[in-house]
């Protein structure tokens, strides 16, 4: 078989492994890193220009208004290293304060995502070294040095981290300082504790954005998986768990009804739901705890005029 159908196939059937065991559950959940195909990424990107969702504004005004400190913190002849790359407008930020930038390397798992943005900012930065590496960052992974690596510093924005549990988080913390070495260096961004109503109201919307980028993994699911989801038979609600300190997106069943895919049948009860993401909220002392336990301190801390999102610049310890 051709390699590129191969590798689709393994996705897919990833794809299904995990629909298939999360349906299973007692508590049905579905991990949140399904809602990004082609579809929930545009929808995502549309949830970044609401006026609820203040999470991107606000780290991107830390990013414009920090340039400065940012780059003093990273130093010069670095290679950037980047967690879930995605479209990497922030990168750009990071990459234009920058003395003397030597690489960069962008990590994530959707490869056309990958490849323009690599292409994109390999003719923006022409002096750069710009090295791809088509990885779901949870996995075990090296990266290859390059002669022309500077110190190398790892980027990890847009409160990704906050969709890892505790035991993913330290994991990543650990990969990262395994990737990045002595003297290694990282900036982290994550969303921070706040008034729950301005917590939940980024998470529904009123324009209904988030609702259709939840309801899409069912749309999803339907179309790679020959599911039988009716989507008018759910709807998407935002909860606080207050343990977790986590905004949660469900999606809600609004009667008693089985559904069918991958030949197995699955019943939801009237009000039942599929919790399909945790958005971690942190505070400042929070959020030291979790790098400490990774291997890092924290030796800068940056916010917005609001107080709404936090910037950490870490130092392997
Ligand atoms: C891209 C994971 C940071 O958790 O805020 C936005 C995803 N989910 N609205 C977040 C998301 C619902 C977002 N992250």
């Amino acid at each position: 078989m051709h390699h590129v159908n191969k590798s689709i196939e393994l996705v897919e059937n990833e794809f299904a492994r995990d629909v298939v065991a999360g349906l299973s559950a007692d508590v049905k959940t579905l991990p949140s890193r399904w809602l990004y195909d082609e579809r929930g990424s545009a929808l995502f990107e549309e949830i970044t220009k609401l006026e609820e969702y203040y999470v991107t504004r606000a780290e991107t005004s830390i990013l414009r208004e920090r340039q400065a400190d940012i780059a003093d913190f990273i130093g010069s002849g670095a290679t950037l290293i980047e967690y879930g790359a995605g479209a990497g407008i922030k990168t750009e930020l990071v990459l234009a304060g920058l003395r003397d930038p030597r690489g960069y390397v962008p990590i994530d798992i959707a490869d056309a995502f990958l490849a323009e943005t690599s292409k994109r900012i390999a003719s923006r930065f022409p002096s750069l070294c710009v090295r791809p590496i088509e990885r779901n960052f949870l996995d075990v992974f090296e990266v290859p040095f390059d002669g022309s690596d500077g110190r190398r510093t790892g980027f990890f924005p847009g409160s990704t981290m906050g969709n890892l549990n505790t035991i993913e988080a330290q994991a990543l913390l650990m990969q990262m300082g395994r990737h990045l070495g002595d003297g290694g260096r990282a900036i982290i961004g994550v969303d921070l504790q706040k008034n729950v109503d301005t917590l939940l109201r980024a998470y529904d919307d009123r324009a209904g954005v988030t609702a259709a980028f939840n309801l899409n993994l069912l749309e999803r699911i339907n179309t790679e998986l020959g599911g039988d989801f009716r989507l008018e038979q759910f709807k998407h609600v935002s909860r606080w768990n207050e343990i977790e300190k986590a905004v949660e997106m469900h999606l809600v069943s609004l009667c008693d009804q089985r559904v069918t895919l991958c030949a197995q049948t699955f019943l939801f009860r009237t009000s039942e739901t599929i919790h399909t993401e945790s958005s971690r909220k942190y505070t400042a002392e929070s959020f030291e705890r979790l790098a400490r336990a990774g291997g890092w301190k924290v030796a800068e801390a940056w916010q917005d005029a609001d107080a709404l999102f936090g910037l950490f610049g870490l130092i392997r310890y």
